[in-house]
């Protein structure tokens, strides 16, 4: 066989006594012994040390590959070896994709095993923060440091509910024609005494890496109908809620349950219940085609939301079900400038609709936007230019307000 027939492969085969590497050397590759044997060593004084001889199965290389400083020791072929060759590429999006406190410890203990083969080679002292702030390629400490407070972060937030730090805001979504409230997404605020407003693109995703995200996302629930039907109660109008279902609480079992049990227990009809997902979601679990279908079967409401941010894939309006298509805001805020946007964005408006969907844009912050969707035909939209997320209260204002007519539809906001 030649040798591009194993490149392509990504095989390396290697006579005895060939090397594989040499300590010291910049890392491209870890290799997977598949037939032989590989010699470990490091070299001190001219004195070879022998670390390890692995056999079929076993990994090396991999310390240089994921943390991009060179190779701590040499390898070599002990008989006629078959290795695979394992690319940067391949690791570096699962590293880049893996839990970040995770990913921070895999650092953590990588340089320990540094510091080890540099104790080992008596080559220097070994002073552990030297080590680990001392290269400003590889720094480590404010790594390390992201991942404690991660770690920190992720046991305030797990207080946070208990002692009442998160708030439930509603952002009114209006019909654009006359400028009446018909629904409200639910947003999820954390004020944390120590840190301020956490920004839900913080602590979101952290919740959704731990099981937080199920007493979060139940709370989130619990609150959205509970304040559904205080507004009916103060207003009499029953408008539709929108509740963001992450990835995760996909694959948690009980929450179709939960959802259920509220929406009984506060008198919210489920058709009134607005599940939004990412199109991301939908990529990413394998479960959430069945997950769309029990919530269908319910009774509940799909929107795809932030459509234009991911790959937009017409794939996904044809092989799922949805009642609703978000617009992005990033659509809505070219549709001025941009010729071609306002094409797109026509093109998904009359798309959707004859799939039966009905369209919310997102984030419309002028009056000639909000004009220019509704003349493509778009009923309904979000943003600031109408109301920013709101409390209950000011919810439920400014619902009364926009109950009336498009005269008063310029009500207070907070
Ligand atoms: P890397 O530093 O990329 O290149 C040398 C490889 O040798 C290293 O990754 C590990 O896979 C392996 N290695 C380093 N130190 C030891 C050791 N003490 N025992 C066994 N294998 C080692
Ligand atoms: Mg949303």
């Amino acid at each position: 066989m030649n040798s591009l027939y194993y490149e392509r492969l990504r095989q390396r085969r290697l006579k005895p006594g060939e090397w594989v590497f040499q300590e010291g050397d910049p890392g491209d590759y870890a290799y997977i012994i598949d037939q032989g044997s590989v010699e470990i060593f490091t070299t001190l004084e001219d004195q070879r040390y022998v670390l390890s001889v692995l056999e079929p199965g076993a990994i090396f290389g991999e310390l240089a590959l994921v943390d991009g400083r060179n190779r701590s020791a040499s390898a070599v072929a002990c008989t006629d070896t078959l290795l695979t060759l394992v690319t940067r590429e391949q690791v570096e999006q699962r590293i880049e994709a893996a839990d970040p406190i995770l990913r921070m410890l895999l650092f953590v203990v990588l340089s320990y095993l540094r510091i080890e083969s540099t104790r080992f080679r008596g080559r220097s002292k070994p002073d552990f923060v030297k080590q680990l702030g001392g290269d400003p390629e590889t720094n480590l400490l404010p790594r390390i440091s992201q991942a404690v407070d991660l770690i920190r972060m992720e046991s305030e937030l797990q207080h946070a509910i208990e002692d009442g730090e998160l708030k439930l805001l509603y952002q009114p979504i209006l019909s654009l024609k006359d400028q009446k409230v018909v629904g409200f997404e639910a947003l999820t605020r954390w004020y944390s005494p120590s840190r301020g407003l956490v920004p839900p693109s913080i602590f979101m995703p952290l919740a959704e890496c731990t099981s937080l995200i199920v007493p979060v996302g139940e709370w989130v629930v619990e609150q959205a109908f509970r304040a559904l039907q205080q507004i009916e109660k103060v207003t009499g109008d029953r408008p539709f809620i929108s509740i963001n279902i992450a990835n995760r609480q996909i694959e948690e079992p009980s929450l179709t349950g939960y959802l259920v049990e509220q929406a009984e227990r506060y008198g919210i009809e489920r058709d009134r219940i607005k599940l939004e997902i990412l199109e991301r979601t939908l990529m990413d679990s394998e479960l959430a085609p069945r997950w769309m279908e029990e919530c269908r079967n319910l009774g509940f409401r799909l929107t795809l939301d932030d459509f234009g941010t991911g790959y937009s894939s017409l794939g996904y309006l044809n092989r799922y079900q949805f009642d609703t298509l978000k617009l992005d805001r990033s659509f809505v805020q070219e549709l001025e400038e941009n010729a071609n946007s306002r094409s797109i964005c026509k093109a998904i408006i009359d798309l959707s609709h004859n799939l039966g969907m009905t369209v919310v844009a997102e984030g419309i912050e002028m009056e000639t936007q909000s004009q220019l969707l509704a003349d493509m035909g778009c009923s309904y939209g979000q943003g600031y230019l109408y109301a920013k997320p709101m409390s209950l209260g000011t919810a439920i204002e400014f619902l009364q307000e926009h109950l009336m007519g498009p005269e008063n539809s310029r009500g207070s906001v907070e």
